[in-house]
């Protein structure tokens, strides 16, 4: 695959101008990263259905390594079919290559780390932290383990473990504390405003992908007319109703008014904000009436069986298709991506870092010094559905899983110049745990039935909390 270091200067420079802008608003925050993971019974328009429990997989290390290997527990909440076999193919190729270590992928259940963040902090910050851990770039990295008012709860990487200069530098930036120190292994590029489409569903009824959100509400009522689900949504989470709020957002702010809303409070008093919340209530209408008791892959797997033609969600939905060999989807960027300044990019890292009581420090160091390399991401993420962050991989050798057809597209929109990089702040980049936290209550309370402008108050209120000086 064609991946040069010098076409991905375009987008770094983006990813400097948007991600440190947004990571530079609200500094350090110890603010607890509660996490509502449970819907509001009473969605405004659609049926409610009990949320089904997830199911907590932990490996125990005896099942995962050899009795007399030294374990190296990574706490992670990759459980499905594409992000587990990932995870696994990695530790597979390091083991092999280290006799005696045993790395395991110590899992928690629950999409977008609903139930494993606030255990493997209360871990970290408890002082019986795993060797390593599943962390997003951005404010979820150092607001909770980096730039604390303590110190760093996390050790510094040195560039024998991971070599900066092989990494965008707008990501490098918000790996960095504020000494300027890097924290953490990022692993992949993932993009979270993506569409996803079962083409037959659409060719069979002359569809083709919206652009825009009026196309969408278009396309959606033609496939209501035929009794198909338009949008599969799985948000036993509501982080993933979440996600298409970012979308709307993105749409109707473009993304400078959208990173506006991570620095400036008053960015979400603006009418578009109530805009967005309107087209966020009008999408109810297209949902699956058992939404809210789905996950992300359930959901996904509506697309696949043909019950429901589109789905808004992350690339790891990439691997769920990989995983499951389905091959009849298609993808576009989320109505309203393309915007004047260019297409945007919303972006994510997952990253691994070296908590400073992990257990075994020389053995976690040899580690994620191979998660970092080309060879090690170039294992991973063709299962995890995502792109390197290392600039060097994207050269799986012809004897491993390649890229697929997504990943070449989506490697091409990260290294072309006119794409805009934005942060996710569902997934950490982009606001700090408790922002986060403070906007998915206002979500929940929205599913609930809540009004709109009493939505977008308790949205401004939740920004003053979180950007106050
Ligand atoms: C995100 C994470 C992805 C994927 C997704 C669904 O937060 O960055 O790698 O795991 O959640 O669980």
């Amino acid at each position: 695959m064609d991946h040069p270091v010098s076409k991905r200067l375009g987008p770094a420079v983006a990813v400097v101008a948007l991600l440190v802008l947004a990571c530079g608003g609200n500094g350090a925050t110890t603010a607890p990263a509660s996490i509502a993971v449970t819907p509001t019974q009473g969605a405004s328009t659609a049926p409610v259905t009990t949320p089904t429990p997830a199911p907590v997989a932990t490996p125990s290390p005896e099942a995962a390594c050899p009795a007399d290997a030294t374990q190296i527990e990574v706490q992670s909440w990759w459980t499905t079919g594409g992000e587990a076999t990932g995870l696994q193919k990695l530790f597979d190729a390091f083991n092999a290559a280290n006799p005696g270590l045993c790395a395991y992928n110590a899992a928690i259940a629950g999409g977008a780390g609903s139930r494993a963040q606030a255990i493997i902090k209360a871990r970290v910050l408890g002082g019986a932290p795993p060797d390593s851990f599943q962390v997003h770039m951005g404010h979820e990295l150092l607001d909770t383990y980096v730039n604390l008012p303590g110190g760093s709860l996390l050790d510094p990487l040195p560039t024998s473990v991971i070599d900066p200069s092989q990494f965008p530098a707008g990501v490098v930036k918000i790996i960095s504390g504020t000494d300027g120190k890097v924290y953490t292994v990022p692993m992949n590029i993932h993009r979270a405003n993506e569409m996803w489409f079962n083409k037959t569903v659409f060719s069979s009824n002359s569809l083709t992908a919206p652009t825009t959100w009026d196309d969408f509400f278009t396309t959606a009522d033609a496939l209501k007319a035929k009794g198909i689900t338009a949008l599969a949504l799985g948000d036993n989470g509501i982080w993933a109703f979440g996600m298409v709020f970012e979308d709307v957002l993105i749409a109707k702010l473009g993304a400078d008014g959208f990173s506006k809303l991570w620095t400036d409070p008053t960015a979400w008093s603006d009418p578009k904000v109530a805009d967005a919340l309107t087209t966020l209530q009008k999408v109810y209408g297209y949902v699956n009436a058992d939404h809210n008791a789905l996950s992300w892959d359930q959901a996904n797997q509506l697309v696949i069986d043909g019950k429901a033609a589109m789905t808004l969600m992350g690339d790891w939905a990439n691997g769920d298709y990989v995983a499951k060999n389905f091959t009849g989807y298609g993808w576009a960027p989320a109505p309203g991506s393309a915007q004047p300044q260019g297409t945007i990019y919303q972006a994510l890292a997952d990253s691994f870092p070296l908590p400073s009581l992990a257990p075994d420090k020389d053995a976690t160091t040899k580690l994620l010094t191979f998660m970092a390399t080309a060879q090690g991401q170039d294992i991973f993420n063709p299962y995890k559905g995502s792109i390197p962050a290392n600039v060097t991989a994207g050269h799986p050798p012809a004897n491993q899983q390649q890229y697929n057809d997504y990943q070449k597209s989506a490697l091409a929109d990260w290294t072309n110049s006119a794409t805009v990089v934005i942060p996710s702040m569902e997934h950490g980049a982009a606001a700090s745990p408790a922002f986060k936290s403070a906007i998915e209550a206002a979500l929940t309370a929205f599913e609930g039935g809540t009004s709109i402008a009493d939505t977008q108050t308790a949205l401004v209120s939740a920004a003053q909390a979180a950007l106050a000086p």
